[in-house]
């Protein structure tokens, strides 16, 4: 069944869905990936070929498989503290911008809650010398990333790649099967909620977000769409909020909306209001 051929017009006719769907855009070059991700749910329901998976996609209401096919074609890779320095300076950050505030977080693609549970012991790690309090949401459109992120869960690999030695020994338990669990204290401020940011929060709750990490998402999507999901973040950020992206992206082209900030060696967005 892998070694199913894809036909070019058949890349395009499924590739066309899960942009409708998703936003995630792929090239042709990424036939391959799709052709690898989507052959076992070929296998899984019992199709002929990806062809019988076009159809079945574009028939009115796919909603079960469009989770799996979602799912198959997401790159949820992620760590704990990734790229370190925003999770550092988010302490200066919040120090300087945000003292004793209650503040409302938003972890747009958030994966398996690495993201969000290292926000988390950031904030913890301020919050003595800063007096705040805070709420973090974490999204993601891939609902068993979601499942996932909601066990916390995490194999001892994935502490031992990104967690600081003395933060495992202060913030996660170890349980009995070897793998790890955010402690409460970490955990407890943390909500996670299946989202498609192309299309709107539907459930996350709070209209005005004080800082919003949007990492590593942005990238996946085409600029017609990457300016829609902008223009939707800026309208759902309070004044004086912050916006904080992937190492390898900007907000070239967006000055309208966000200014950078420099903390040390991170950019951070700040809100400008129109
Ligand atoms: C590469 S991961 C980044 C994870 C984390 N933000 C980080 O930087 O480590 C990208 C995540 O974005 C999610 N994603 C892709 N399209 C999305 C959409 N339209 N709405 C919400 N999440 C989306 C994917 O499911 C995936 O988990």
């Amino acid at each position: 069944m892998n070694d199913q051929t894809v036909t070019e017009l058949t890349f395009y006719r499924i590739r066309d869905r899960i942009h409708e769907i998703s936003g995630i855009f792929l090239g042709y070059e990424k036939e391959y990936l799709l052709r690898q991700r989507l052959s076992g749910i070929i296998r899984d329901k019992n199709l002929e070929n990806f062809e019988a998976l076009a159809d079945y996609l574009e028939k009115n209401n796919p909603n079960g498989w469009k989770n799996d096919v979602i799912s198959a074609i997401t790159v949820n890779e992620t760590s704990f503290f990734r790229d370190s320095h925003p999770f550092m300076n988010l302490q200066k950050l919040v120090q300087n911008e945000f003292p004793g505030r209650a503040l409302r977080i938003l972890s747009i693609g958030c994966a398996n809650g690495q993201e969000p549970v290292s926000i988390s012991i950031a904030l913890q790690e301020c919050n003595t010398n800063c007096g705040i309090s805070y709420r973090i949401y974490g999204v993601d459109i891939d609902i068993k990333v979601i499942e996932a992120a909601r066990k916390n869960i995490y194999r001892k690999e994935e502490i031992l790649r990104g967690v600081p030695p003395s933060f495992r020994e202060k913030y996660f338990v170890q349980n009995p099967g070897g793998d790890y669990s955010a402690s409460d204290g970490i955990f407890y401020w943390i909500q996670y909620h299946t989202e498609n940011i192309v299309h709107g929060l539907e459930h996350s709750i709070e209209k005005e977000y004080d800082i919003v990490f949007l990492r590593n998402v942005l990238i996946y999507f085409k600029p017609e769409t990457r300016e829609r999901v902008l223009q939707y973040v800026h309208s759902i950020m309070a004044k004086g909020s912050f916006l904080i992206l992937g190492a390898s992206e900007n907000i070239f082209g967006y000055n309208h909306l966000f200014a950078s900030v420099i903390y040390d060696k991170s950019i951070f967005y700040r809100k400008l209001y129109e």
